[in-house]
């Protein structure tokens, strides 16, 4: 049976609301996207993809699919009501029960610990409701900021998938590092 998400997960200073496919998310979305492009495109592809509200509409239906299927679920960021970026589960594998983790924030926002505080909210979701046995976080080699989170965040580092992927950012391939962390990891906290 398909996992459920909730649509709504709260944390102490921070709300994360599911994204839900609708011109009014995507109009919210598509403006925080367009203002981070700097910031945003040396670690994704899709910021240079997302060039009008259109496509950040086309996105939000899209991804509908694979959270059907109970197979990736996406959390606006909120602070007090105004939305700041995304952080999702994805490739959920139900026999494995492992996941990848994502996120992105708007720079005006960074260093002010709000993706560990969203982090640890996706975290308790997934390892204590949804009974996910381990999450893994991959990062671009030149991703200090990430790498930072993850080392933060208490993930632990397995290594390095030597020049994965093709940045056209960097123009050249890049080296990904994988944390990870176990449900017995998090018990321990
Ligand atoms: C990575 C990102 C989500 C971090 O979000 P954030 O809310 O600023 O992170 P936090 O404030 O919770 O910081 C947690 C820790 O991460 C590390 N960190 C965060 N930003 C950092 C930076 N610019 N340089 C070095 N370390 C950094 C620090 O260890 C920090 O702890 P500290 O503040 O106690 O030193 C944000 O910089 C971002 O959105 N970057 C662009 C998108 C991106 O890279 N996404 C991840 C792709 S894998």
């Amino acid at each position: 049976m398909a996992i459920k998400f909730k649509n709504q997960l709260k944390g102490k200073r921070l709300t994360l609301k599911r994204t839900k496919p609708s011109l009014k998310m995507a109009k919210i979305m598509f403006k925080v996207i367009d203002e981070n492009r700097k910031h945003l495109e040396p670690w994704f592809p899709w910021p240079k993809l997302t060039l009008k509200v259109e496509d950040s509409l086309k996105y939000l239906f899209d991804k509908e699919e694979e959270t059907e299927k109970g197979k990736k679920i996406e959390y606006g960021i909120y602070i007090n009501n105004e939305y700041i970026g995304n952080i999702s589960i994805f490739d959920i594998h139900d026999k494995n029960k492992s996941a990848e983790i994502g996120y992105w924030l708007s720079s005006a926002h960074t260093r002010n610990g709000y993706m560990t505080e969203a982090l640890k909210i996706l975290e308790k979701e997934a390892f204590e409701r949804l009974k996910l046995n381990r999450l893994q976080i991959k990062i671009d080699e030149k991703n200090k900021a990430s790498l930072g989170l993850a080392k933060k965040c208490g993930y632990t580092c397995e290594g390095k998938y030597r020049e994965d992927s093709f940045s056209e950012y960097f123009n050249e391939f890049v080296n990904s590092v994988v944390y990870s962390k176990l449900r017995s990891e998090y018990k321990k906290r």
